[in-house]
């Protein structure tokens, strides 16, 4: 094979570099916000989805919602909500704003925003897959903000200190639970 042969051309050069930066960008967010963007899978979602009320009264939010998968599952079961993506990491959040520009679902808005920097008030749902050092930084913002009655559907990690209603450990959600908590049940 002569050096000519093996040489890059200008376009996969530009392929290349391109790759890199999204590469090292993706990475350099998830050492800030301790939490890659690992989509759950679409079992995962039919049981986190399954966990909610038929009726929601308020915002839905996904904390964390990465490539804007779940935010669109939830967008399409309740059309009639505003859903809410909270994502920090750009190159997902652009992923998902450029999905929903092109397929468009209007009860559903992407936010590039650190989470913990949002006010949940008008929460009636909350789903989240994020991991332990950011749930418990969150718990408390959580009891602080949300109305009695809030669903919180948490996958994989829990939420400190709070007793979930329901823990649902199912092959379709892969080996971790999903844990359903309702804000102001006395089990809590
Ligand atoms: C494991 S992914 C889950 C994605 C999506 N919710 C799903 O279930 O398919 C978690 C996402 O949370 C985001 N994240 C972590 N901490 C955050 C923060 N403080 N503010 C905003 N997004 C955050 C990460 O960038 C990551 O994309």
């Amino acid at each position: 094979m002569s050096g000519a042969d093996e040489a890059i051309t200008g376009a996969e050069a530009i392929v290349l570099v391109a790759l890199l930066v999204l590469g090292i960008t993706i990475l350099a967010y998830t050492i800030r916000t301790g939490v890659p963007p690992m989509p759950t899978s679409p079992g995962t979602r039919a049981v986190m989805l399954r966990l909610l009320p038929p009726q929601i009264d308020g915002v839905i939010y996904d904390l964390g919602s990465g490539w804007g998968g779940l935010s669109l599952a939830i967008a399409k079961r309740y059309p009639r909500n505003p859903v809410v993506g909270i994502e920090l990491s750009p190159i997902p959040w652009l992923f998902a704003r450029a999905r929903l520009a092109i397929w468009r679902q209007p009860n559903l808005t992407y936010r590039r925003a650190d989470l913990l920097n949002e006010r949940l008030y008008d929460a009636g749902a909350i789903l989240c897959y994020l991991m332990p050092r950011v749930m418990q930084k969150l718990a408390p913002k959580l009891d602080d903000e949300l109305r009695p009655g809030t669903v919180v559907v948490a996958y994989s990690f829990a939420v400190n200190h709070w007793r979930p209603d329901t823990v649902a450990v199912e092959a379709e959600s892969g080996p971790a639970p999903v844990y359903r908590y309702i804000v102001g049940d006395p089990g809590r």
